[in-house]
């Protein structure tokens, strides 16, 4: 009997809680947090999964949410949990998985899809390509605590200040390509009350300025805790600075502060040594699920007039593949059904563009565009090139 794949449904919700338990070794809390959630946010009917015999063995889920590229948020749909069970890996179950979420995203109109793998293999061989970072980096206490700070103060917020949370995190996440346009069973999340987290805000003149959101993890034996900083957004730096400096006063009890996926480059441009370690360098990858769509629906710097020949290679996706025109004008993008003729790019190499993680002399060097004049690179690389890629969400 062949593997059946198939939508889930409530009655399903417990077998797919189970799976990704095992799939991750996660503890019994974070299996019941994960099926509230997944209540509550209308999940369940993103989740999918393969069935042998009636027994689950094989699941994903696809959640929609946006993601901002060149300052607007493109419908994404992002892929979590992918777990097969270990007797039945290696048949290709996760591919046919993943194959028939793009069919859902695309019916959807979710036109991008991210995801932070654990191994890379399965995901680039169904079109996703490494597309921005998320990697793991200490910044050390001491160095926080001697940064000078603005003239905002910060406090511990309250759930009256959450509605200004957002509103700071989306004028800093639309500057940063990858940052997410969180749904709000995302921002549930973030902002629930959890034991020794803390959500502090940055108020000057009665405005809020900036917030950040972060743990203290008593993993350290009898003495220190490690302070993992989650989240953390800000107007401009004096307010960012105060936030920074905060953790600086963790010093007598944590020596660093573990940051993944928070771009820290205006940090590292006002910190005396640079002694911001990478402990864990990991990327994101992206797909791009509907070519036009995800193409139409970016931002492009303003003042830029392009059109670029592209031909489109994507054997999974048929209705990407093909020979198609790029054309920008007026921060607007569009992809256009054109004759032939012009270099070639895989689906994978579209998504690492398009992110802005590589330029088009990268993706040549690498075989992922071929046939590209000097001319032409340097087109695709003013359309999509912009601020380094980034996300701080796990989904
Ligand atoms: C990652 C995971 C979901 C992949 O699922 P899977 O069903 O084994 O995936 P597939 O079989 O489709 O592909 C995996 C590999 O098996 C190979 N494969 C596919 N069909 C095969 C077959 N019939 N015979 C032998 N190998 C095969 C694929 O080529 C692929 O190899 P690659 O990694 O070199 O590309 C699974 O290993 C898993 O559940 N891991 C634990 C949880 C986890 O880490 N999830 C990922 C989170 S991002």
């Amino acid at each position: 009997m062949p593997i059946e794949i198939r939508d889930a449904t409530e009655a399903d919700l417990l077998d797919h809680a189970n799976l990704r338990e095992q799939g991750y070794a996660f503890d019994a809390r974070s299996t019941r947090a994960w099926i509230e959630q997944s209540k509550n946010g209308d999940l369940i009917e993103r989740m999918i999964g393969a069935y042998d015999k009636g027994r689950l063995i094989g699941r994903l889920s696809v959640l929609n949410f946006g993601q901002f590229f060149g300052g607007r948020a493109v419908s994404a749909g992002g892929i979590g949990a992918v777990v097969v069970a270990p007797e039945y890996r290696s048949r290709g179950i996760g591919t046919e998985l993943l194959e028939v979420a793009l069919r859902r995203m695309r019916d959807r109109g979710e036109l991008v899809s991210p995801l932070g793998p654990a191994t890379m293999g399965v995901y680039r061989k169904c079109g996703w390509e490494i597309a921005g970072d998320q990697s793991v980096r200490l910044v050390p206490t001491v160095d926080l605590e001697t940064l000078g700070c603005g003239p905002g103060q910060e406090r511990l917020a309250t759930q009256r200040d959450f509605d200004a949370i957002r509103k700071i995190y989306i004028g800093a996440a639309s500057a940063r390509p990858g940052m997410l346009a969180r749904p709000a069973w995302m921002w549930d999340e973030h902002l629930s009350d959890q034991p020794h987290r803390y959500t502090y805000v940055v108020e000057d003149q009665g405005r809020l300025t900036g917030y950040m959101i972060y743990r203290q993890i008593k993993d350290r034996g009898p003495s220190g805790y490690s302070l993992v900083l989650e989240d953390l957004a800000a107007g401009s730096w004096d307010a960012e600075s105060v936030l920074w400096r905060h953790l600086g006063a963790h010093q007598a009890q944590a020596r660093e502060v573990r940051v993944q996926g928070l771009p820290l480059e205006a940090l590292g441009l006002h910190l005396r040594d640079q002694r911001i370690r990478v402990v864990w360098d990991h990327r994101w990858m992206l797909r791009i699920v509907d070519a036009p769509g995800a193409v139409a629906a970016r931002g492009y710097p303003f003042g830029l007039e392009l059109r670029v020949p592209l031909s489109l290679v994507d054997p999974r996706c048929p209705w990407n593949a093909g020979d198609w025109a790029l054309e920008v004008s007026n921060g607007h993008g569009v992809l256009n059904h054109a004759e032939g003729g012009g270099p070639s790019i895989s689906i994978n190499g579209l998504a690492a563009l398009y992110s802005g993680c590589v330029s088009a002399q990268t993706l040549s060097t690498a075989g992922l565009l071929a046939n590209a004049t000097a001319e032409q690179v340097s087109a695709l690389d003013a359309a999509f090139l912009g601020p380094r890629p980034a996300m701080n969400d796990d989904f």
